[in-house]
């Protein structure tokens, strides 16, 4: 069987993901306590890709190359290639071209998850003798997708992106299989109305070049997180696929429920309540008397002082002394919020980058 390569994008404008975005990738925002993109490459290794190339962008590259690094620690080959500018999906996949070394390859936008990850569809690829491989899924709003178009056969034949009136319901992921066949497919390409080379095109013109494009429907859900509201649906999949796991101290009375896994070293002091599925990191206190709701995510070295959150995400090194209650927010790492007065009649929401401080 031919030895499949990987690639993941990892560049990207991440402009709806701002101010996360302004200090690192989106593809390393964590969702329960791992990076987006350390799911992806889980993703690859279990499919028996160990070969795998990260297109860089121009947002803190160096910050993807630090925690990846050779790949060694994940125990595969990582090669780093540089995309100086958004150009596209497909100029990102064209400058692959020497990477990939005449091999087949799975391109996975490093924003994307996928449920049960890609092993079965790997398999499906390699052995069929399809230039390219596509993975749909079923949506409700296939208007913000590139959206699939079949004869009455079921081949497919098209790929409409964005469309008004869509041939289907069914969404193009962000997981895509390919021969080197493509790569003459994108040098053909021009740029589209918003400056990029479009995958979608490059999928279009190889079939009608006369190449044949397979695919496959994914099982069970797939989460592009592009946007904040996308990247805590996506923290309440995995959580709901948590399993409990306490490695720190819980004094009593404080009550663990439901399904919590509680870090090495952290501590959930008297009085308060951790209610699952909830993941603290390492390193972190909760506080006495606080409260951390369902669908929560804490990182490591953070100390929750007071206060209650529930939907959330509170990334490493954070302090937190709120009195009142946090919903439905992303606080980036070494943020400090606090409070002086009860707040009781509303939530607070945030989206906050690295190093905020906010005192109201
Ligand atoms: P998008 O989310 O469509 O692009 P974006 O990051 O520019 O988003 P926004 O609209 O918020 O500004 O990109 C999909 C994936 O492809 C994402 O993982 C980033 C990656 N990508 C690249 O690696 N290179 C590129 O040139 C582009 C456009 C995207």
């Amino acid at each position: 069987m031919d030895q499949l390569k990987g690639v993941v994008l990892h560049g990207g404008h991440g402009t709806r993901l701002r101010p996360l975005t302004h200090t690192g990738p989106k593809q390393l925002i964590p969702v329960a306590n791992k990076p987006i993109s350390q799911y992806v490459l889980e993703d690859l290794i279990e499919a028996g890709v160990k070969d795998t190339a990260i297109v860089l962008g121009d947002v803190y590259p160096e910050k993807v190359i630090d925690h990846y690094g050779d790949g060694s620690r994940f125990g595969v080959s990582i090669t780093y290639i540089r995309q100086e500018e958004p150009k596209g999906i497909a100029h990102a996949v064209a400058l692959c071209e020497k990477f990939v070394g005449g091999e087949p390859f799975v391109v996975y936008l490093g924003d994307n998850l996928l449920k049960g990850g890609i092993r079965r569809y790997a398999k499906a690829f390699t052995e069929s003798n399809s230039d390219a491989m596509v993975l749909l899924c079923e949506v409700g709003d296939p208007q913000r997708f590139g959206v699939a178009k079949f004869d009455e056969n079921g081949n497919l034949t098209g790929l409409v992106e964005k469309p008004r009136e869509p041939p289907s319901n069914y969404a193009l992921t962000g997981i895509y299989f390919f021969r080197p066949t493509v790569f003459k497919q994108i040098t053909q390409l021009t740029p589209s109305w918003r400056g990029e080379l479009e995958i979608t095109e490059a999928l279009q013109s190889l079939m009608e070049a006369g190449g044949h494009v397979s695919y496959e429907f994914v099982k069970g859900w797939w989460k592009d997180t592009g946007a904040p509201e996308d990247i805590l649906e996506s923290n309440r999949l995995i959580l709901d696929e948590l399993e409990t796991n306490i490695q720190g101290t819980v004094e009593d009375p404080a009550s663990i429920q439901g399904r919590v896994t509680l870090g090495r070293g952290s501590k959930v002091m008297k009085g308060s309540v951790v209610r699952g599925p909830a993941v603290i990191g390492e390193g972190t206190t909760i506080e006495p008397d606080a409260y951390i709701g369902p669908y929560t995510s804490i990182g490591n070295h953070v100390s929750f002082r007071c206060g209650e959150i529930e939907n959330s995400i509170v990334m490493d090194d954070c302090q937190i002394d709120i009195r009142g209650r946090i919903a439905d927010s992303i606080i980036g790492p070494g943020s400090d919020l606090a409070t002086h007065r009860r707040n009781r009649t509303q939530a607070f929401r945030f989206t906050v980058g690295d190093h905020s401080r906010i005192m109201l």
